[in-house]
């Protein structure tokens, strides 16, 4: 049974958040975005022309994403280079960020966002998707709406928000399920998961992952705020 939090949370507590834009000065956007002890720091470049030429289409933009962890953002040193899980999260942040920006307003033009992890503790690729949306925005580009990410899962048989790798490493066992929305649309732009769940705690967690996306979504509009008004 896992009846209290490792940090003391409650169970459908956010960690702390920091969230910040214009960051990197010779980016058109960008943002860092701190959830606890997981930080990502995007920068987005374009519209701009497309290279490799293969690469263009007639009718829309074409989003380039690469995702990256620092050598000493985790206690292990990670190994520098892109490996499969970082272009695995490079695919999902780049598809995710296709339905929230309005990529047939662009065509022929490509929009490059790189997302680089400074400090990691589980929900990686929510952060940066988060950032790299704030950066798009801080860059001007025409959007839908913001994303916000967010893990939720289950460790032991609680159902709860934005793990710790503490939590997912959790002996009794976990499910991870990172999900993220375009939130004034309530659509689910990312939902990946690892583990086993029940149909009706899928249906839980989703429902807790929208409501800790709504208070990541407030915070994200609030720092575009400070920057532009
Ligand atoms: O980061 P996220 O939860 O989106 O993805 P994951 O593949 O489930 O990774 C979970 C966590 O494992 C990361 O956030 C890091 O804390 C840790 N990790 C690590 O310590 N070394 C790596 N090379 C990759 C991940």
């Amino acid at each position: 049974m896992y009846e209290e939090r490792f940090d003391k949370r409650r169970f459908d507590e956010l960690r702390k958040i920091e969230a910040e834009t214009g960051v990197v000065p010779n980016a058109a956007g960008s943002a860092r975005f701190k959830i606890g002890n997981t930080e990502a720091i995007a920068a987005v470049y374009g519209p701009e022309e497309v290279k490799p030429r293969h690469l263009e289409h007639a009718d829309k933009a074409t989003i380039v994403c690469k995702y990256d962890m620092m050598p000493f953002s985790v206690p292990d040193r990670a190994k520098p280079g892109i490996d499969r899980r970082d272009m695995e999260i490079s695919e999902v942040i780049t598809s995710a960020l296709n339905r929230a920006i309005f990529v047939e307003d662009l065509p022929k033009s490509m929009i490059s966002v790189y997302v680089y992890v400074t400090q990691a503790d589980a929900g990686t690729r929510c952060a940066s998707l988060t950032a790299a949306s704030m950066a798009c925005a801080d860059a001007g580009l025409p959007m839908r709406d913001l994303v916000a990410a967010v893990a939720v899962g289950k460790v032991g048989d609680s159902i709860v928000l934005d793990l710790t790798k503490e939590e997912e490493d959790y002996e009794g066992g976990t499910t991870d399920i990172p999900i993220a929305f375009l939130q004034s649309k309530g659509e689910i732009v990312l939902l990946q998961l690892d583990g086993n769940i029940s149909r009706e705690d899928l249906k839980k967690a989703i429902e807790l992952g929208r409501k800790g996306a709504q208070e990541i979504y407030e915070i994200e509009k609030n720092a575009l705020k400070r920057r532009f008004l």
